[in-house]
Formats: C-alpha cells, sequence, structure tokens
C-alpha cells in the first residue's frame, strides 16, 4: 500500500506540473463531452454531490482521476451509468431483488457494488472483486453519459479527505488548474453522497449511509445491516478521516458558555436556530427539516471554513431519516480534523 502510495504522489506531482489547465464553468454538455472523448476529467453534476468525471473504461483516464484528486490508489471509484442496461454489461451477475430496488430507487442516490465484469480496468475497483454502480438522478449527467456512449467513473469532486462540492463553484475553487470544464447543473439537490448497498455473506449491508436508509430497503430486502468496521477499505467512505475542513472541526452539543463560544473564537454549524452568541454560524435547516439540513451541509462547511476561525463547532442534527447520515459525516469530519 504505501509503495502505491508513494508511485501516486510522485506522479501527482508529474502531473500536476505538466497539465495547467484554464478551468471553465459551463453548461454545455457538449463540450463537456468533447472533453471527456479526449480523455480529459470534468467537474459533473449529480443529485447528490459533484463528481470528478472520466471515461470508466480507460485505465489512464481512471489513472488521472487518482491523480488529479490526489487520492490513494486502494480506494475504488464508483461508475456511473445512463440508463439500467448499462449497467448491467458492467456486472457479471445481477441477483433478482435489484429488478426491484432498481425500479423504486434509480435514477437516484444508491449505488449499488456488484460482482464486476471482465472489461472494466483493475483500478476502477481497485483490484476488489465488486464495481460500484450508480445512474444518477440528474438529467445533464445523464444526457452526458449517453453524449459520451460510455460510463463515467467519478468520485465526489473534491481533494482526497476534503468537503464534497455541492454546486459548480465549490469544485472550482478546489480543482481549478487540475480540469478543463466544470458543467453547471446548480446546486445538487440531496447534498449528500449516495448511500452504498451491497450483499454479503448472505446479508444486506449499507457500507455509506445516505438519503437512502436502511428502513426505505427493508421491505424489500428485510433486513439490512450498516457496516460497522472502520479499518478495511470495503468502502473507504467509511473510514474515519474523510470530508475534513482546513479548520478543526468538534462535532457534539453546543454550549454558549464554552470558552471559544464566549470569546467569539468559534464559528458555529447549527441545526435550526441561533444559539445566543457573536460567534459567526450558519442554520441549516431553518424549517427543521433533516433534507433541508443534507442539501445545505457542505455548502454550510465550506463557508465555515472560509472564515479562518480557530475552530468549528458542530451540533448533531436528529437521528431519523437522512439525518443519521449528516451526523456520520460531521463525526468523520470532527475525526480527522487537525
Ligand atoms: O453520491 C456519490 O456517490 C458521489 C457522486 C459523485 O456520485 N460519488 C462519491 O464517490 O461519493 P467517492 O469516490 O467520493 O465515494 C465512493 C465510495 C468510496 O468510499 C469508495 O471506497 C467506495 O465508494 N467504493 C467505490 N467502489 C467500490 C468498490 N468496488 N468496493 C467497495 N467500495 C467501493
Ligand atoms: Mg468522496
Amino acid at each position: 500500500m504505501q509503495i502505491l502510495d508513494h508511485i501516486n504522489t510522485f506522479a501527482v506531482k508529474v502531473y500536476l506540473c505538466c497539465m495547467a489547465f484554464n478551468t471553465e464553468i459551463g453548461t454545455s454538455i457538449e463540450t463537456a463531452a468533447v472533453y471527456l472523448k479526449e480523455g480529459q476529467l470534468i467537474g459533473m453534476p449529480t443529485e447528490t454531490v459533484y463528481g470528478l468525471a472520466g471515461n470508466a473504461l480507460d485505465p489512464e483516464v481512471i489513472a488521472k482521476i487518482y491523480e488529479v484528486k490526489e487520492r490513494p490508489l486502494y480506494n475504488p471509484l464508483i461508475i456511473h451509468v445512463a440508463e439500467q442496461d448499462q449497467a448491467r454489461s458492467l456486472v457479471r451477475e445481477w441477483p433478482p431483488e435489484l429488478e426491484k430496488l432498481m425500479s423504486l430507487f434509480w435514477p437516484g442516490p444508491l449505488t449499488l457494488l456488484l460482482e464486476r465484469s471482465k472489461g472494466i480496468p483493475d483500478l476502477v475497483t481497485a483490484g476488489l472483486p465488486r464495481v460500484a454502480i450508480r445512474l444518477p438522478d440528474h438529467q445533464m449527467a445523464r444526457d452526458l453519459i449517453l453524449a459520451c456512449g460510455f460510463p463515467l467513473a467519478a468520485p465526489s469532486a473534491n481533494l482526497f479527505t476534503r468537503i464534497s462540492p455541492t454546486t459548480a463553484m465549490h469544485v472550482h475553487a478546489q480543482l481549478e488548474g487540475r480540469i478543463p470544464y466544470i458543467l453547471d447543473g446548480g446546486p445538487c439537490a440531496i447534498g449528500l453522497e449516495s448511500t452504498i448497498l451491497g450483499h454479503e455473506n448472505g446479508r444486506w449491508v449499507i457500507y455509506r449511509t445516505g438519503a437512502i436508509t436502511a428502513s426505505d430497503l427493508a421491505p424489500f430486502l428485510g433486513i439490512v445491516h450498516t457496516y460497522q468496521g472502520t479499518k478495511t477499505p470495503v468502502a473507504p467512505g467509511m473510514l474515519p478521516m474523510h470530508y475534513a475542513p482546513k479548520t478543526k472541526l468538534v462535532f457534539g452539543p453546543m454550549n454558549a458558555e464554552a470558552p471559544e463560544v464566549k470569546s467569539g473564537r468559534a464559528a458555529l454549524l447549527r441545526f435550526k436556530s441561533r444559539l445566543p452568541s457573536k460567534c459567526p454560524q450558519v442554520i441549516l435547516a431553518a424549517d427543521g427539516q433533516t433534507r433541508t439540513a443534507a442539501k445545505n451541509l457542505y455548502a454550510a462547511m465550506h463557508e465555515l471554513d472560509a472564515l479562518g476561525k480557530d475552530i468549528i463547532l458542530a451540533e448533531p442534527v436528529p437521528e431519523e431519516g437522512i439525518g443519521r447520515a449528516i451526523n456520520d459525516r460531521l463525526r468523520r469530519a470532527g475525526s480527522s480534523s487537525v
């Protein structure tokens, strides 16, 4: 693993020295498709977060994704398809339960881990036996995939471990100069990465929580477990170090009497109401809805991070529906901050 990482770090440096793009933001699917057909990467909108997209079937392009994102090579990529048949062509076996799931949840924020077919480059799955596939609920993303004629591998379009982007400007802030084009599809409707679901040892497992919850899936699959491991990279989205702002973030109940709050040195991430305090604060959901909070979460983290305060304090949201996934991301953002 370590040798691979050294090679990757070196490759990133060489690649970034040779390639400096004047990154354009636009709404042309044709332009984005031209770049992708040339083997370049672009920023792609989806309903969850923006992706850093490239031809999923070209190993050189996949290598470029790891380089541009500065992502370790052991952390595999999700393949995005425009139609169900395109997904079938990427897998060896199609469990019958999936027909129902696909008709109900695709297009949508559900990524399926399935036995990969032979044509998929090893680098996409980081050598793992399963491939992650999803059909995004964003018309521009699907039109783009159709215009390309090949599926698109796309991790979230942030640098490794940093905050995921939910607008074209967020992508620009992190990847400017590294890619030629960002397709602007507006702010992401959901705002949190997709739920990752797979079948393992006879049971269904959610490897990453998201907008589609275990109780949404239970009527079709029975009991759905949530992956508890943190060390093995079955789905490294479950690794503790992830989604971090540069500013130290502390996740937990908030107290107006805490020294950082009283001194005004903190920036506050609040669920639905202000804390009586002079600290700058962002309210995620004045309407008290966890879905609203999800949509605003990453933009709020970007905004608070840019203030350059000593610390960001983030309070938990209710553990219901997508609220679990929000708390999961905040917990990881906290554990990875310095
Ligand atoms: O909503 C999303 O899923 C977004 C948008 C752009 O589609 N994509 C996204 O990709 O979040 P990424 O790469 O940031 O996170 C994908 C997660 C990673 O934790 C990765 O380890 C896991 O999916 N994953 C991908 N392929 C896998 C595989 N073959 N086996 C196990 N885990 C996999
Ligand atoms: Mg990511």
